[in-house]
C-alpha cells in the first residue's frame, strides 16, 4: 500500500475520533488490518528494491565479462590472422621449393638421357682413336690430328661425367670416410688452385664419419673452392669447415637416411656474392654468369647431384657484395675401420688369355670394346643381346671366365642375364658396363664378391684395370 494512502487513512480516523485510540472497537481490526497490509507492502517494496540493486550489479559484472571476452576474441583474431599470413608464406616457400625440385628432376632426367647416349658415342670415338694411335699403320703426320680427337673426346667425357653427376646416375663407390681427414688431405691441392691473394682457412678437427664416394667428395669441395676463388677477383678469404650440425628447414634438398646426426661441410667466401636471381639458379646445369668459354655452368649442377645421390642436402646463402656460403649436410655414419676396398694395382696390362663373353647391343660399342679386350690379351666371344649370350654360354660355359655385359638392353637386361649365368656357374665373375646405372651390386643377389661396374665411355686402360681388379677378387 502506498505511504500517502496509509497516512491519509490514519489522518481521517484521527479527525473523526480525536485520536486513534478512540476508534471504536468494532473498527479496530480494520485499522490493524490496514497497518498490517501497509507493513507487508513496505517489506515487499524493500525486498524488490534489494533484488533490483542485486540484478543491476550482476548486469554490470556480466557487462565487464562480455567486454573482456570481446577483447580476448579480438586478440585471438589478430593472432589467427598473423598465423594465416605466416602459414601462407611458409606454404608459398614450400611450393617454390617443390617447383625448383621438380624442375631439377626434369632437367636431370633429360641430362641423364643425353649423357647416356653420348657415352656410347664417346666410347666409339675414344676407343677407335686409341686403337688407331696404337696401330703401326697410322702415318706420323696424322697422329697430331688423332691426338686432337682424343683430347676433344676426353673433354667431352668430362662434361658428360658432370651431366651424369647432376642427374645422379653416375656409379658411386661410397665408403665410410672421415670428412675431416679428407678435407685436411685436400688443403695442399686447394692452396695450389687458388691465387696467392686468397687465404684458405680450414677449420676441421673432430672426426666426422660419412658414407660418400671419396673421389666425388673431392670434386664437390674442389668445385666450391674454385667458385669461391672466382668470386674473389680482388683477393680475400675462403673458409672451409667440417662440423656436426642440424640442417635448416630450407636446405635445397633435405637429407635422407636414418638418425638425426649430420655432418656439415661449409665453404664460405667474402667475395662478390650473388643477387637473389642468380642464387635461385646456381644449381641448374649450364647456368653460368661467367663469360663464354670461361665456365660451363656444370660445376654446381654436379655438386648438387653428387650431394643428393649421397643422401645429403645443400643450401646456399649469399648477398651481393656480402660473400657466399655453401653448406652441405650429410647423414653421419659410424666409423667402419678397415672397410676400404683393395687398392688398384698398376701392374702391367695383359690378360692371361682368359675367355670373356662380351654382351652389348650397340654394334659399334661392341666392336670397340672387343678390340680393346683383344689388345689386352683376352679371348673374346660376343653377343648382341642377352638371349644370344645365353646360347653362346650354353655351348661354351666351361671356357667362359668372365661376363662383360651392358646394363640396359632390350629384351633381357644385363643384371637379369648375369643372374641367369651365375645360377649355372656360381663363381663366374661379372663386369657391368653402362652409360649410367642406379644398380646396387649388393641388390643383384649374385651371391659373390667378384662383380664390378665400369661407366662408359670406356677406355682400354680403365677396362683392363677393372678386369684385373675383378680377377684379383676371385
Ligand atoms: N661462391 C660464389 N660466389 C658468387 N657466385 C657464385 C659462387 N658460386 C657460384 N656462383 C655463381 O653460380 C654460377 C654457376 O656456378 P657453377 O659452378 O655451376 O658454374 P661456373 O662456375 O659458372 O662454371 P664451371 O664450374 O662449369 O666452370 C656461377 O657462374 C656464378 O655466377
Ligand atoms: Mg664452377
Amino acid at each position: 500500500m502506498p505511504d500517502s494512502l496509509h497516512s491519509v487513512l490514519r489522518r481521517q480516523l484521527k479527525r473523526c475520533f480525536g485520536s486513534l485510540d478512540a476508534v471504536p472497537a468494532a473498527l479496530q481490526p480494520l485499522v490493524a488490518m490496514v497497518d498490517e497490509t501497509y507493513q507487508q507492502a513496505d517489506a515487499d517494496r524493500r525486498m524488490l528494491e534489494r533484488s533490483l540493486d542485486l540484478s543491476s550489479q550482476e548486469l554490470l559484472d556480466a557487462n565487464a565479462q562480455l567486454r573482456q571476452a570481446i577483447t580476448g576474441l579480438r586478440l585471438a583474431h589478430q593472432d589467427m590472422e598473423a598465423r594465416v599470413v605466416e602459414r601462407t608464406s611458409a606454404l608459398e616457400a614450400a611450393q617454390e621449393r617443390l617447383r625448383q625440385t621438380t624442375k631439377m628432376e626434369a632437367v636431370g632426367q633429360l641430362a641423364g638421357g643425353v649423357a647416356h647416349d653420348f657415352n656410347n658415342l664417346l666410347t666409339v670415338i675414344g676407343g677407335c682413336t686409341d686403337l688407331l694411335l696404337a696401330s703401326a699403320d697410322v702415318r706420323d703426320e696424322n697422329r697430331g690430328d688423332l691426338n686432337e680427337i682424343r683430347r676433344a673426346a676426353l673433354r667431352a667425357t668430362a662434361l658428360t661425367q658432370q651431366l651424369l653427376a647432376f642427374s645422379r646416375r653416375q656409379v658411386l663407390q661410397p665408403e665410410t670416410i672421415d670428412l675431416t681427414q679428407a678435407v685436411l688431405g685436400l688443403q695442399k691441392m686447394l692452396r695450389r688452385v687458388i691465387r696467392e691473394d686468397i687465404a684458405l682457412v680450414v677449420d676441421a678437427s673432430d672426426a666426422a664419419w660419412v658414407c660418400v664416394d671419396p673421389n666425388q667428395f673431392e670434386q664437390v669441395v674442389l668445385n666450391l673452392v674454385l667458385n669461391a676463388r672466382d668470386a674473389l677477383p680482388e683477393g680475400g678469404a675462403i673458409r672451409l669447415s667440417v662440423s656436426h650440425e642440424q640442417p635448416p628447414a630450407d636446405a635445397a634438398s633435405q637429407p635422407g637416411g636414418a638418425g638425426d646426426e649430420y655432418v656439415c661441410v661449409r665453404v664460405a667466401d667474402n667475395g662478390v656474392g650473388m643477387t637473389p636471381d642468380v642464387r635461385d639458379r646456381v644449381f641448374e646445369p649450364f647456368f653460368t654468369t661467367k663469360e663464354r668459354g670461361k665456365g660451363t655452368g656444370l660445376g654446381l649442377a654436379s655438386v648438387y647431384g653428387i650431394v643428393r645421390q649421397s643422401n645429403g642436402s645443400i643450401a646456399v646463402d649469399s648477398v651481393p657484395g656480402g660473400g657466399s656460403t655453401f653448406t652441405i649436410f650429410f647423414p653421419a655414419s659410424q666409423p667402419e675401420p678397415g672397410a676400404r676396398p683393395p687398392e688398384r694395382t698398376d701392374e702391367a696390362s695383359g690378360g692371361r688369355r682368359e675367355t670373356v663373353l662380351l654382351v652389348e647391343d650397340e654394334n659399334a660399342v661392341r666392336r670397340v670394346v672387343r678390340a680393346m679386350l683383344e689388345r689386352h690379351g683376352y679371348q673374346v666371344m660376343e653377343a648382341g643381346s642377352a638371349f644370344d649370350a645365353c646360347d653362346v654360354f650354353e655351348e661354351h660355359a666351361d671356357h667362359i671366365q668372365l661376363l662383360v655385359t651392358d646394363v640396359v638392353m632390350p629384351g633381357m637386361n644385363g643384371p637379369a642375364l648375369a643372374q641367369r649365368l651365375v645360377a649355372a656357374k656360381p663363381e663366374l665373375p661379372v663386369l657391368f658396363i653402362s652409360g649410367y646405372t642406379d644398380l646396387d651390386p649388393n641388390a643383384l643377389g649374385l651371391g659373390h664378391r667378384n662383380v664390378g661396374f665400369l661407366s662408359k665411355p670406356i677406355t682400354a686402360e680403365r677396362l683392363a684395370a677393372k678386369i684385373r681388379e675383378i680377377f684379383a677378387l676371385s
